[in-house]
């Protein structure tokens, strides 16, 4: 997608080097960071420089073959495992992280020797990149057909090119039905705590020029209830065997909603966020981020730096899951790369 006309990815690799588009100063400033170490990496995936779950598949990638061309030609094998376990400790509810940590690391198992493990490690993490973007460009053309022209979408949290490679899963059907045409609105949920939707979400579709409103996270009841909105695309950070759909939290609650007021509710997602090894929701591990994301906010001052102010009573605690569980009777379909199906034919996609 575009920045100011010009293409970009969300993230890369060059040469040791890992690139990114410094995700937590967007919508106020655009930058790019270097990262010069595994390390580093899995930082910036902890930190969330780099977030939503195809994206921090690449990151974790790209971490892969840091480690391995860090490591000494003698004992690559355990430094590289050693590395695979410090980046999947980074974020734990994201199936792409340890999808694509687990390619490369496959990769580098498999090779006879250390430059050969450092080539094939390069050329996997770069293909599964090369992939991403290809599934979600997928993503955006099936999708798109579910959109008439006027319609309106509700969407939560960033689930656009930011959160992928480049495309996106949710907002790649949008994109696509603009340049075919179609003149669409989409109702965007702040989604607090950090803010995705307003912050990055609204930034994307401006960068599009697609029309849009930001939304209190309450209000999507009000407007779905009101005849404002013909569909629900939401992205996934996992999909369990059975459909359940974890997703950044309060999608759940989109989603009962959406039921209850007949607007058909959609997951897009790559095939690479299905986990078959977990056969029902229950058993997604479910990330608690620090109590501070919903005490303050944070944002740019008058003075434009950036600051972080406390909203809350001094000594309230509170409590911050990332992510939430949408059970799949109230999902109509997913959307992935190789076409629609409702949850209960996942299992074809073994
Ligand atoms: O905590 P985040 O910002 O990484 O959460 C992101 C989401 O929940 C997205 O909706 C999900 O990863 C799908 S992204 C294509």
């Amino acid at each position: 997608m575009k920045v100011n006309g010009q293409p970009y990815r969300t993230i890369w690799l060059e040469g040791k080097l890992v690139k990114l588009i410094y995700q937590p100063q967007i919508p106020h400033k655009f930058e790019i960071r270097t990262l010069q170490s595994y390390q580093e990496t899995a930082h910036a995936i902890q930190e969330m420089w780099v977030r939503g779950a195809p994206a921090i598949g690449a990151a974790g990638a790209f971490g892969m073959v840091q480690a391995v061309l860090a490591a000494s030609p003698h004992n690559y094998q355990s430094f590289v495992a050693d590395a695979a376990e410090v980046l999947k400790n980074t974020r734990p509810t994201a199936q792409n992280l340890f999808f694509e940590i687990d390619q490369v690391l496959a990769c580098i198992k498999a090779s006879n020797s250390w430059e050969e493990a450092c080539q094939n490690a390069v050329a996997q993490a770069n293909q599964s990149a090369d992939e991403s973007v290809k599934a979600c460009e997928k993503i955006g053309e099936f999708g798109a057909e579910l959109l008439k022209d006027g319609d309106s979408i509700l969407t939560h949290c960033n689930a656009g090119w930011l959160a992928c490679v480049d495309w996106g899963t949710a907002l790649a059907p949008i994109y696509r039905a603009a340049r075919d045409g179609k003149k669409n609105f989409v109702y965007v949920d702040e989604t607090r705590p950090r803010g995705q939707g307003t912050r990055l979400t609204a930034w994307e579709l401006g960068q599009e020029e697609i029309d849009h409103a930001i939304i209190a996270d309450n209000a999507a009841g009000y407007f779905l209830s009101g005849n404002n909105i013909q569909i629900v695309f939401v992205g996934a950070d996992r999909i369990a065997a059975n459909g359940d759909v974890a997703n950044k939290i309060g999608t759940f609650s989109k989603a009962l909603v959406a039921s209850e007021c007949k607007v058909p509710f959609y997951v897009a997602a790559p095939l690479s966020t299905i986990d078959f090894n977990c056969n029902s929701g229950s058993e997604i591990p479910i990330e608690e981020r620090s109590q501070e994301e919903v005490l303050n906010t944070w944002g740019l001052s008058e003075q434009g730096e950036f600051i972080s102010v406390r909203t809350a009573p001094a000594k309230s605690a509170a409590k911050n899951p990332a992510f939430d569980v949408t059970p799949a009777k109230f999902v109509s379909g997913i959307i992935t790369e190789k076409g629609i199906f409702h949850p209960s034919e996942l299992h074809q996609l073994k």
